[in-house]
């Protein structure tokens, strides 16, 4: 646009098109996906997200949470328009103070990041500074932000196979550490096979580990898991310098365009981790973020659906005696029993996007849960896709 800056600047405020307010209005009133059971039962949920960019591919391939956001944090996202022009430093304030009290920590062990993606690659930014020659340990296959940023970096990343159950080798993960060691990542549940280790294992994995090592505890999916022996490790970071846990707002809160995740550590590790940020939040993700934290209901009922959409999927795939890990996240990864890429063309027919291919599991696909007719509609496509 041509600007004259003899002219008195004018500020207008855009008109929204009947189309889009129509939109914006659906987007957020049909905010309560889990209204009526009966609507439900007959696979009649609304779509809380009339998405006009999406078209009608079902996008079952980023572990993202469809269901987001809560209805209190969709007001939360309108009503932080007038905070926009403001640095969000009360917002991150509020949103610190909630996390601290959420876990049970003082103020100064919450690390607030855009996104957790943020405060993993700070980690292999922290590894690569303590000098050259440091090595990272992380499984294979396991979520690569942090392993792949190492590796840029020039931290020489060691890769463990996980073992026969697709779950973190810790005793190998523990035999590879040796005095270059900067860095262990622990993904649990893990990205892309679901499995977690348990909590009583890990627990004894993290405090054998040397102090001058940094143990890193991703709990992205912490949300969904219900196997009782798993868990979280935050009440660790209270007595545990070299320990960083990290969670986001992507997955349970379904905010993952939003940008919010937090960091719990000790102290003094917390504020280098916080002194090595590059980005500062923006006010509509942490205003999202600390409303959807008090969203209980919401929270609950997302918890459900995807649980038992994840059942749902398990079931299927069982009953047709394929291998698969046993997923505690909003996802399942299962042997097709022929190539990915064919798995992936035949459900694309479908109008389905599924999950990308993962080293070392050449016929095996990562499904994200989806609401439930796209679940429906997967599951429907099952069949043909296996080449049944
Ligand atoms: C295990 C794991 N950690 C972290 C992330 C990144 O999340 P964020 O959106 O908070 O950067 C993902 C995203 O898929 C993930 O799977």
């Amino acid at each position: 646009m041509h600007h004259d800056a003899t002219q008195p600047t004018v500020l207008a405020m855009p008109r929204l098109s009947r189309r889009r307010a129509l939109l914006g209005a659906a987007a957020l009133f049909a905010s309560v996906p889990f209204a009526g059971a009966d609507a439900q039962k007959r696979g009649h949920v609304a779509n809380p997200n009339p998405d006009p960019l999406a078209g009608h591919l079902i996008r079952i391939d980023g572990n993202e949470n469809p269901y987001g956001p809560s209805p209190k944090a969709r007001e939360a996202i309108l009503a932080s328009i007038v905070r926009a022009p403001r640095y969000a430093d009360t917002e991150v304030d509020a949103l610190g103070t909630q996390l601290a009290a959420a876990h049970g920590l003082p103020v100064k062990q919450v690390i607030i990041g855009t996104g957790s993606g943020e405060l993993l690659k700070i980690t292999a930014l922290m590894g690569a500074n303590a000098g050259p020659g440091g090595e990272l340990i992380a499984a294979v296959p396991t979520y690569e932000e942090l392993p792949a940023f190492g590796t840029r970096l020039g931290l020489t990343v060691k890769g463990i196979p996980v073992d026969s159950k697709h779950q973190h080798d810790l005793g190998r993960m523990h035999a590879a550490i040796n005095a270059k060691t900067r860095v262990v990542y622990i993904c649990n549940p893990n990205n892309p096979t679901g499995t977690v280790v348990a909590r009583a294992e890990l627990e004894t994995f993290i405090k054998a580990v040397p102090e001058q090592v940094l143990v890193v505890v991703d709990e992205a999916y912490i949300h969904l898991v219900d196997d009782p022996n798993a868990g979280s490790v935050d009440a660790l970071v209270r007595d545990i310098p070299n320990l960083l846990v990290v969670r986001t707002f992507s997955k349970i809160h379904g905010l993952a365009g939003l940008r919010v995740g937090y960091g719990l550590a000790h102290e003094k590790t917390a504020a280098t981790v916080a002194a090595w940020g590059l980005t500062y939040p923006n006010g509509t993700g942490i205003a999202a973020a600390t409303a959807s934290l008090n969203d209980h209901a919401f929270l609950s009922q997302t918890r459900t659906a995807l649980i038992n959409d994840r059942r749902r999927i398990q079931a299927a795939i069982d009953a047709r005696g394929l291998p698969r890990a046993a997923s505690q996240g909003n996802f399942v990864f299962f042997d097709t029993g022929g190539p990915l890429k064919q798995f992936q063309e035949r459900m694309l027919a479908k109008g389905i996007k599924v999950g990308r291919h993962f080293d070392g599991y050449d016929t095996w696909a990562r499904v994200s849960i989806g609401l439930q007719h796209e679940t429906d509609a997967f599951l429907a496509a099952l069949p043909k896709a296996l080449g049944a």
